[in-house]
């Protein structure tokens, strides 16, 4: 893939379509400038992407578009955004940056993880390097510092934020078979506002009872994952994306002020997973985002015979499943010098 560096250009224009991601080990808690508590690891999403067209010319300021619409509050946390980052020479660019969701708001889907994804890919041939790995790598960083979780996006299939001093993701290598083209539906259990927000959510791990024993339960629970997914142990995996899953709640139920995001109907629902799962002996497991919504995780080589069982549950459905990461749609600089 060619990326073009665009620090030598005065003006131009990238387009990037990025991936949202779904966390099977949850980042959940952090340190200093977006450093995690803890290691995550991520599948990332195939039909969930945010498309952001990003232009640029000497100049200053920042003008965005959000589906089409002048959005002041997501602006702001942009300017916010570039104001934060490193790289002074930015200043010296007016932007125009017009966004869209080819998702629903409140599908269950993180925005914030493909939409940060996507302008840290558009920045970051900003950051002066031709070589694709290290495009990403710096694309990774850029996403990081916007939003943790947008780090995994930049990069296909699943992949993980694994060593917790380093700065950016990088993908699962040898993945198995059996994990290939997972799908992932999403049942929308409610579609109301965040109760609390992720940023608000981290914070609350700051002074939690559980703050040293949650990093040590998530290392144990990567590693395990990180085997299961190399084996090609889908119970393994079950065991401990479920694990992982409630953990993040029972997190959040424990915080002081204390958060319970499951509704009546999460719970109605994982039990019927699970009986579904005993009476069939399929492969079908679920993870929760910081919200009540479940995301089912099933090999593809069961497709037909659990989407019956998901089209029967009776509550709306997001399908999706892995994808294989971000792609650049279009490129037009013009070389100056900076
Ligand atoms: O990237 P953030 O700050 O929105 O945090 C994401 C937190 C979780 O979605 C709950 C877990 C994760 O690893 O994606």
């Amino acid at each position: 893939m060619s990326t073009n560096s665009i620090s030598k250009h005065s003006f131009g224009k990238v387009v990037w379509k990025s991936p949202s991601n779904i966390a099977l080990i949850k980042y959940w808690g952090k340190k200093g400038n977006q450093i995690p508590l803890n290691p995550s690891l991520s599948m990332t999403l195939k039909n969930s992407h945010t498309i952001t067209e990003f232009a640029w010319e000497k100049g200053e300021g920042l003008s965005f578009y959000f589906e089409g619409k002048e959005e002041i509050s997501f602006k702001n946390k942009i300017e916010n955004y570039l104001d934060s980052l490193p790289y002074p020479f930015l200043k010296d660019y007016h932007f125009t940056i017009k966004s869209k969701n080819t998702f629903p708001h409140s599908a269950g889907i993180a925005s914030s993880a493909s939409s940060m994804g996507a302008l840290g890919l558009c920045l970051a041939p900003f950051m002066d390097n031709e070589q694709d790995s290290e495009f990403f790598k710096n694309a990774s960083n850029l996403a990081r510092l916007g939003s943790g979780s947008a780090c995994r996006s930049v990069f296909g299939g699943m992949a993980s934020w694994g060593d917790i001093s380093s700065q950016y993701a990088s993908p699962i290598e040898n993945l198995h078979q059996n994990f290939k083209g997972m799908r992932n539906s999403i049942l929308i259990v409610d579609r109301g506002v965040k109760e609390v927000s992720s940023r608000g959510g981290h914070a609350l791990m700051n002074n939690h009872p559980c703050r040293q024993e949650r990093p040590k339960q998530a290392y144990k629970n990567f590693k395990m994952l990180q085997e299961a997914l190399i084996n090609g142990d889908l119970e393994a995996f079950g065991r401990v994306v479920e694990q992982e899953a409630l953990n993040l709640h029972g997190m959040m139920m424990t915080s002081t002020p204390s958060f319970i995001l499951m509704k009546p109907k999460t719970l109605c629902l994982i039990e019927e997973i699970k009986s579904f799962r005993k009476k069939t002996g399929l492969n079908l497991y679920f993870t929760l985002d910081a919200g009540p919504n479940i995301h089912l995780l099933y090999p593809s080589a069961q497709e037909k015979e659990i989407s019956d069982f998901v089209k029967g549950l009776g509550v709306e459905v997001t399908f999706d499943e892995m994808g294989d990461g971000p792609e650049q749609l279009s490129f037009v600089g013009e070389v100056c010098g900076r």
